[in-house]
């Protein structure tokens, strides 16, 4: 359905969980996360009613993100039922990888069609100081497992830190020379652990694309909240994704649900709608999915060098 400023809704993210088996620095605090009672949380079934209300409204993509979606108790499951609601045409995951090798062959059997793996760094000892404690080899081997499925293209999701894995840019970037594989730099944002890491290590895509020429731009869908860039002959490309030095408002086509079952119409406002006692009943639960819709704010207030107005962690929102 349209929103008030005549953007078409089609994209729905839902977070799982905002639990996460890594503890990435910029992300998580080192002791992990309040552990949420079992009923404050939605079920398997809960989200499927969600998903078929949504796709009632004219909702067709579904991404399901965290926290870290593959601890998801019943995760096949609800990519299996999503894919069987009538409406919706394209299932996406964005995890962190590492589950990823025992669990993509039976996700790709019930419907799965996108994967965004969150990777920052292609070093082992790296990986182990910014996820605190997670080992590359599990991600590295998920990634050849995707690839050999034919799941593709996939997307890397690398988030830039400055004096932290700026140094492997240039290496992310070749991934795509031979490789199907769309590798995305996203600038860090000032949320909840970002805040502590900002001022030091933020670091723009222009600075990016002024240390590599190399790259060419190509034409990017509209709704698409990456620039894109390939290298000449390459199977892959390169994507920028800019949420404070260039503002994609404009063109967003997408609503959040928190694994609490709270509806987010802007990732960075802190209103918020609940729909949690609605789930039960259809009639209801569309008219507050589309009440969520229609007090979606012309654009966000985020500026660059201020902090989100959220007062959620990227874990709770899954980006
Ligand atoms: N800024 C930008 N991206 C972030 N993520 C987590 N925190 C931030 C932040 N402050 C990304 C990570 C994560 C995904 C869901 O969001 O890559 O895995
Ligand atoms: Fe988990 Fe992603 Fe946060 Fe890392 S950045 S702790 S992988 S949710």
């Amino acid at each position: 359905m349209l929103d008030n400023y005549g953007r078409k809704i089609e994209y729905l993210r839902i977070s799982l969980t905002d639990k996460c088996n890594l503890r990435c620095i910029y992300c998580m605090p080192e002791k992990g996360v309040e552990k949420k009672c079992h009923n404050e949380v939605m079920k398997c079934e809960e989200i499927t009613k969600i998903v078929k209300a949504a796709a009632n409204l004219g909702i067709k993509k579904i991404r399901y993100t965290g926290g870290e979606p593959l601890i998801f108790k019943g995760i096949e499951e609800l990519v299996y039922n999503t894919a069987q609601t009538p409406g919706i045409r394209d299932i996406g995951i964005t995890t962190n990888g590492i589950l990823l090798n025992d669990l993509i062959h039976d996700l790709k059997q019930a419907g799965l069609k996108r994967l965004n793996i969150s990777l920052d760094t292609l070093k082992e000892d790296k990986f182990k100081k910014i996820t605190r404690y997670g080992d590359l080899n599990k991600v590295l081997r998920g990634i050849e497992k995707c690839l050999s499925l034919g799941l593709t293209p996939l997307k890397i999701n690398t988030v830039l830190l400055k004096g932290i894995n700026d140094d492997e840019i240039g290496d992310f970037i070749n991934l795509t020379k031979e490789l199907p594989i769309h590798v995305r730099f996203i600038e860090l944002m000032p949320i909840g652990e970002g805040v502590k890491f900002y001022k030091k290590s933020a670091m723009t895509s222009d600075e990016v694309l002024e240390r590599f020429p190399n790259l060419i731009p190509i034409k990017s869908l509209e709704t698409s909240t990456a620039e894109l860039y390939r290298l000449k002959d390459a199977k892959g490309k390169v994507g920028f994704i800019s949420p404070l030095s260039c503002k994609f408002c404009r063109d967003c086509n997408k609503i959040r649900i928190t694994s609490e079952g709270m509806i987010k119409p802007c990732l960075h406002s802190q209103e918020e709608v609940d729909i949690k006692e609605y789930i039960d009943n259809e009639v209801l639960l569309i008219s507050k999915l589309k009440k969520a819709i229609l007090s979606k704010p012309q654009e966000h207030k985020i500026e660059v060098n201020k902090r989100s107005e959220t007062k959620r962690m990227m874990f709770q929102i899954g980006g």
